[in-house]
């Protein structure tokens, strides 16, 4: 007879809404379903490393569904193959991977389900590579991962971006300002996307199509001159204008991905002064989109997404990360996930929208996002 079924969990990368809901899922799933074992490593893929866990009953999960954050905390300095250690004042970057796989083994451990984002499914793609039974499950606000149509998170995020546009709206109008609102999404667009067609914004900047600045006056002013005096300009932190470079706030040295996002749309605004005069306000949600309670749709969603994780794991189908397609909970190999960003395209239906609505994207025409034709020399 095998014995009881043990299970690690972690949650990496930056939190974000849902990340307590999948955790909640998991453990329950794991113990009603399946009478599994359940541990939980603190701090990401750093309590893998340092070996420090948690066990987890469903008593531990209980009253956690709606909570922000991830009682088993985060960590995204914690790449396994590249993990940094402080020495002299300085960081050294060692492989240490073969620690973590020795905790995994030493802890009798049959699968480690890894809640995270890119960063974290890359990590697991390498953990796998060395004999580590994953599956993992897509986060992030940015929902810039590949194999899934959405990440949890994505929703709570838009929601509150859109909620926080909704009044910079009725301010802007009052006053007749232009209004910027920067949100979160390093180089992926969605989150600014999503918010300026849910927020009814006049111009949307993203990563992806670098903007041009007299085209965004130009719409500013023909509002104006049709009466509408004031607008709601919502950018990207990983926009930036043709030809320039993206604004980078600050470099963590410890971290894997050393680069933060954030204070374009300062440089936006005192542009937009300048050539239009007209006064021009900015406000920089940052951090917040990461906070507060799920929405239904990402407490669903990430129920959802922990309760197939565990029944993948039962079922051995390891390698996989768990995935939304249309409205079904689907599974792909992590390892075509890894390593790729998925970002707004040409043909992204949500883009369509935008241009449908008369939303100004910053240039003349979208042609930049097509993907250029190879052509095969006969
Ligand atoms: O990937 C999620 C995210 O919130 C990005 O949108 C943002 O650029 C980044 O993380 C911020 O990371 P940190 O919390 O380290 O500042």
């Amino acid at each position: 007879m095998p014995g009881r079924m043990k299970l690690g969990v972690l949650t990496g990368g930056g939190d974000c809404p849902g990340l307590n809901a999948v955790l909640r899922a998991v453990v329950k799933t794991a113990i009603n379903d399946y009478d599994m074992e359940v541990v939980g490593f603190l701090d990401g893929y750093e309590g893998l490393i340092e070996n420090r866990y948690r066990k987890l009953t469903s008593n531990d999960v209980s009253g956690i569904l709606t909570l922000g954050g991830t009682i088993l905390g985060t960590s995204n300095r914690a790449d396994p193959f590249n993990y940094p250690v402080l020495q002299h004042d300085d960081y050294i970057y060692l492989d240490r991977s073969t620690q973590g796989l020795q905790n995994f083994e030493r802890l009798g451990l049959d699968v480690l389900i890894a809640i995270g984002g890119d960063g974290t499914q890359a990590a697991s793609h390498g953990m796998a590579q060395k004999g580590i039974n994953i599956i993992g499950v897509p986060k992030t606000i940015d929902n810039d991962l590949f194999g899934t149509d959405q990440t949890f998170g994505f929703d709570s995020a838009l929601t509150t971006a859109t909620e926080a546009i909704d009044k910079v709206h009725s301010t802007a109008q009052a006053h007749h300002r232009v209004m910027i609102v920067e949100v979160m999404g390093r180089y992926a667009g969605w989150l600014a996307l999503a918010s300026g067609v849910a927020s009814g914004g006049d111009i949307v900047l993203i990563p992806e199509i670098p903007y041009h600045i007299d085209i965004i006056c130009d719409k500013i002013r023909t509002r104006n001159r049709d009466g509408r005096n004031f607008s709601i300009i919502v950018i990207g932190e990983g926009a930036k204008p043709e030809g320039g470079e993206m604004v980078i706030k600050r470099m963590i040295a410890n971290s894997p991905d050393k680069i933060r996002l954030g204070g374009i749309s300062n440089q936006l605004a005192s542009q937009i002064e300048g050539i239009t005069t007209l006064e021009t306000r900015v406000t920089i949600l940052g951090h917040l989109l990461r906070g507060g309670a799920p929405t239904a749709f990402d407490r669903i969603l990430a129920s959802r997404f922990g309760t197939e994780a565990v029944r993948l794991s039962h079922e051995k189908k390891f390698g996989n990360m768990v995935a939304l397609r249309g409205n079904e909970i689907k599974y792909v190999p992590i390892s075509e996930v890894a390593g790729r960003v998925r970002k707004v395209e040409y043909e992204s239906p949500l883009l369509g929208t935008a241009i449908s609505l008369g939303t100004c994207m910053g240039v003349e025409s979208l042609d930049v996002l097509k993907k250029e034709e190879v052509v095969i020399e006969e």
